[in-house]
């Protein structure tokens, strides 16, 4: 017998990015760079920062975008699910704040952590509300402020990071063909020290000792994070083409989190998937962290790239170690 199971598909997407630009030239004049190096290394030529505001500001911002482009009234939500690593303040929760802040008066909500694989996690979690049959317009949103948490002398993170929201809007559909098909999401703490901010959390609460061994800012070692990154995220993905039959040429694309390009090649090509298949906005905001993954969709699908149907990957990998890939296809027109 056909179970009725329902998927989630998503209906709607939204974006915000602030005003501001910081573009390579601006990072010369503050630290010992160059636009070449970041362009080569990372792929990154700019990036947006938030002056004024919060992380709830900005994903407020993507969510009001994704509810004026499908005339939706904030009412309508059920809930909210904020994917941050940045969140305005440790409680009450972001996902509050941006309740208030879009009046969306018939919602729950609450805030999710999985740094970078942040989107991926909430999309999964948002699904399975949807799966439930109880709640039928789930808003996930990957928002970072990122640059109140980078340390602008340190120059092997504060080129990479910029500030973006963007959501989506899931919906329940009876059709098996649309919508989140599978999800393969992993933890693990041994990559705890690799990428972290040590400070300000139960462990070392935020003293004077933890702000002069600037103990708030984001710890990287680059070197680390890149090997396991294109390992983790290809694995993952290519054991999610295996279980359901997909070859490279049946992707229409690959969205991965957008941290660095040379990351980016190396997992589309471990994938059999060629770089025509491959969203790719780093150049223009960097790693906005939860934010890069639904940011890419929403740029390609308004900019018509995307059909109903398309096969997509979405694949992450981020501090934690957290990462995943998820298997999408496409139900807007
Ligand atoms: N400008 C110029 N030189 C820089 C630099 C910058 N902004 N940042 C670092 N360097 C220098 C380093 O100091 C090092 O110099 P040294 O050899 O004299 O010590 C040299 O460039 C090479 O550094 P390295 O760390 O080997 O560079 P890299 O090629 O690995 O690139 C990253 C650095 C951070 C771009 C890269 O490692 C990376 O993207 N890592 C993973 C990021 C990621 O995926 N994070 C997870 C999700 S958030």
């Amino acid at each position: 017998m056909q179970s009725n199971k329902l998927n989630a598909a998503v209906t709607a997407v939204g974006m915000y990015v602030p005003e501001k630009v910081l573009d390579n030239k601006y990072f010369e004049s503050i630290i010992e760079t160059n636009d070449e190096w970041i362009r080569t290394r990372t792929g990154i030529s700019e990036r947006r920062i938030l002056e004024n505001g919060a992380t709830s500001d900005l994903a407020a911002g993507a969510i009001k975008d994704l509810l004026s482009s499908k005339n939706l009234s904030p009412e309508e939500i059920d809930v909210i699910i904020v994917a941050t690593v940045t969140p305005d303040m440790f409680f009450p929760s972001t996902a509050a704040l941006v309740q208030e802040k879009i009046g969306a008066s018939n919602a729950w909500g609450f805030d999710l952590s999985a740094a970078c694989s942040g989107f991926l996690f909430a999309l999964q979690t948002g699904a399975s509300l949807i799966e439930s049959g109880k709640f039928k317009k789930v808003i996930v949103v990957g928002a970072d402020k990122m640059s109140a948490i980078v340390d602008y002398t340190d120059r092997n993170t504060c080129i990479l990071f910029g500030d973006a929201a963007s959501a989506v809007l899931l919906e329940p559909t009876e059709d098996k063909n649309y919508g989140l098909i599978d999800s393969i999401l992993r933890v693990d703490g041994n990559g705890k020290e690799s990428l972290y901010m040590k400070g300000g959390g139960s462990l070392n609460p935020a003293s004077e000792e933890t702000i002069k061994n600037k103990m708030h800012y984001i710890y990287q070692d680059g070197k680390a994070v890149f090997k396991v990154a294109v390992k983790g995220m290809a694995d993952v993905s290519v054991e999610m083409m295996d279980k359901h039959g997909l070859k490279g040429e049946d992707v229409a694309y690959l969205v991965p989190h957008q941290a660095n390009l040379r990351i980016i090649d190396a997992t589309a090509s471990r994938m059999g998937v060629t770089k025509d298949k491959v969203m790719i906005n780093i150049n223009k905001y960097g790693n906005t962290t939860a934010a890069t993954i639904p940011l890419c969709l929403t740029e390609y699908y308004r900019e018509g790239k995307v059909k109903k149907g398309d096969k997509l990957i979405l694949a992450a990998f981020g501090a934690g170690y957290t990462w995943g890939s998820c298997y999408l296809v496409w139900s807007m027109d």
